[in-house]
């Protein structure tokens, strides 16, 4: 039987950077009501849009001080429920994002808690003696209480307080939220760093990777996902729904995905964006490590699949920089390097997810001081490398590489003053591609025709949407290959990730069918040579 969220490919919108039609500089929810037809006519069925919440913003709106709310910089409630209302006529529903481990400590819960009010400070993490773990945005976790003399544990920003799962009344205004937004009609939901929530009753210090073992995927998170399923979006089937798991096995996600667990359809992983961080430490700058990727992809592909587990494929989101700058030699290769990518999660077994200007090869938008950058991470770390005694030079350029903010740069729609995006002064500079890397260039390009007509073959291919996963050609040292069975075909996909052509024996595919390329002539034989950054996969038909 096949699943029918599984043929549907996702598209995320960061609002703020989306398309204004106010003039203040921020991109805003009457703005995607306005592309909606460019969003139908590239055939995606879900767009999953950021936070969008009153917020202080100093995570972006991953600091929420209301959650049933929409902040007024992006529109109001009508604006948001005609656009629920619009997309659903081209077919397209929204997946919102909770953010769900912790709030802005601007918001009232945090306020009361604050205010001495025992029922809201149980509400958060508090305790007399702070554990050793370390911020994800650097510094400790853990902040003074006012002047009660406790502390309270903030694994994100200090403005970002930690919520107490182990409190049922925080739970059930926390489900209250999820069904709140489920009755507005959405179509799913993304559970922000959802495997971090389950905290143990006993806090311990743990010196190993800043902590993380001590709260990541404990036992209880499990428990608490069930539950969230069960008061929630458990009770309608159509919801697709994907946690974000921050530093995850597979075994976890295995338990989180499979239908049977009732937790989530499906999980983010990062491993596979960390194989160009040197010794696991992002403020670092390396050339990819192409084996690690292979090993990565062919475990999570193949082992997800013999479980029955479900991965969320992508390649770019609001926290990465441009995976065309990170993984192709963007310089000479970009249009082949850009559908080679896609391909090569687009045809692999799990749901593909779309980063707003993925699909016209979008790059990093090469800023050239640090007050550019506006990122609170970016700007916390800098200093961090500073202090540790790199050189103002040497911190910017890993600024340069490794900034959130290379992926939060507005939308590319034309060569008009700031890209097409707004008539006022953007909240973040545009890149300075965007004369010849937008939307109304590149909508006829290679590039989003592709990215199309992957889409339609999800659509069209039940292999595609539900075949198995098997790793292929794991030695060849240039070539990311896979095979996709089920009953009635077998596909192999050959992804070449360098600028140099390379020569692959087609084994039992010789006499296949090219079913897709990013170059038009190839033949197939006993072996095939792939061009620079050439994908191509080849359909066989099974014999009975
Ligand atoms: C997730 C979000 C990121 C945010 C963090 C804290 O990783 O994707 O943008 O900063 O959670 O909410």
């Amino acid at each position: 039987m096949t699943n029918e969220k599984h043929r549907k490919v996702v598209y995320q919108i960061y609002p703020k950077s989306f398309k204004d039609t106010t003039g203040n500089g921020m991109g805003d929810l009457r703005g995607i009501i306005e592309k909606l037809p460019y969003l139908a006519d590239l055939g995606i069925d879900i767009i999953w849009l950021n936070p969008f919440y009153p917020s202080p913003q100093r995570d972006n709106g991953y600091d929420v001080s209301d959650y049933m709310a929409i902040d007024p910089r992006f529109g109001t409630m009508a604006d948001f429920e005609e656009m629920v209302e619009k997309a659903r006529g081209y077919g397209i529903g929204f997946m919102l994002d909770m953010v769900l481990n912790h709030c802005s400590i601007e918001h009232e819960w945090f306020q009361k808690a604050l205010s001495g009010d025992a029922f809201y400070q149980d509400f958060f993490i508090l305790r007399d003696e702070p554990t050793d773990w370390v911020s994800k945005f650097g510094g400790n976790a853990w902040a003074p209480f006012g002047d009660t003399g406790k502390y309270y544990l903030h694994l994100f920003d200090e403005t970002q307080a930690d919520l107490n799962w182990r409190n049922p009344h925080v739970r059930k205004a926390l489900f209250e939220v999820v069904n709140f937004w489920r009755d507005k009609g959405v179509e799913g939901f993304r559970f922000d760093v959802i495997n971090l929530i389950g905290k143990d009753e006993v806090l311990e210090n743990c010196p190993v990777n800043d902590g993380k073992p001590a709260y990541t995927d404990r036992p209880i998170n499990h428990d608490y996902l069930r539950m969230l399923n069960e008061a929630s979006f458990g009770k309608a089937d159509h919801l697709m729904t994907v946690g974000e798991m921050s530093a995850t096995t597979i075994e976890n996600c295995l338990l989180y995905s499979r239908p049977d667990r009732k937790e989530l359809d499906m999980t983010f992983n990062f491993h596979h964006l960390k194989v160009d961080y040197k010794d696991g430490q992002k403020w670092t700058i390396m050339p990819f490590d192409f084996e690690e990727l292979k090993r990565l992809f062919h475990s999570w592909g193949q082992e997800m699949s013999e479980g029955g587990g479900w991965n969320a494929l992508f390649w770019n989101n609001h926290d990465q920089p441009r995976a065309l700058n990170r993984f192709v030699d963007v310089t000479n290769f970009r249009e082949e390097g850009a559908t080679m990518l896609a391909a090569a999660i687009h045809l692999s077994r799990g749901t593909p997810y779309i980063y707003m200007g993925e699909e016209i090869g979008m790059i990093d938008p090469d800023f050239e001081t640090m007050s550019d950058y506006v990122d609170v991470e970016s700007l916390n770390n800098y200093q961090i490398l500073l202090d540790q005694g790199h050189s103002p030079e040497e911190a910017f350029a890993i600024i340069q590489a490794k900034s959130r903010d290379n992926a939060r740069t507005p939308m590319q729609w034309d060569d008009s003053a700031n890209a097409g995006f707004t008539t006022g002064t953007p909240w973040l500079k545009p890149g300075k591609s965007y004369p010849e890397i937008n939307v109304a260039k590149e909508k006829d390009g290679k590039i989003y025709s592709f990215y199309k007509a992957l889409i339609q073959l999800r659509k069209d291919m039940d292999l595609i949407a539900e075949g198995s996963y098997k790793a292929a050609y794991q030695d060849h040292p240039q070539v990311y290959a896979f095979e996709r069975h089920d009953q009635k075909h077998r596909l192999l996909v050959l992804n070449n990730f360098y600028g140099e052509a390379t020569e692959i024996p087609l084994g039992d595919f010789a006499d296949g069918e090219i079913l897709i390329s990013n170059y038009e002539t190839t033949t197939l034989g006993q072996a095939v040579t792939l061009k620079p950054y050439q994908t191509l996969a080849v359909l066989q038909t099974v014999d009975h």
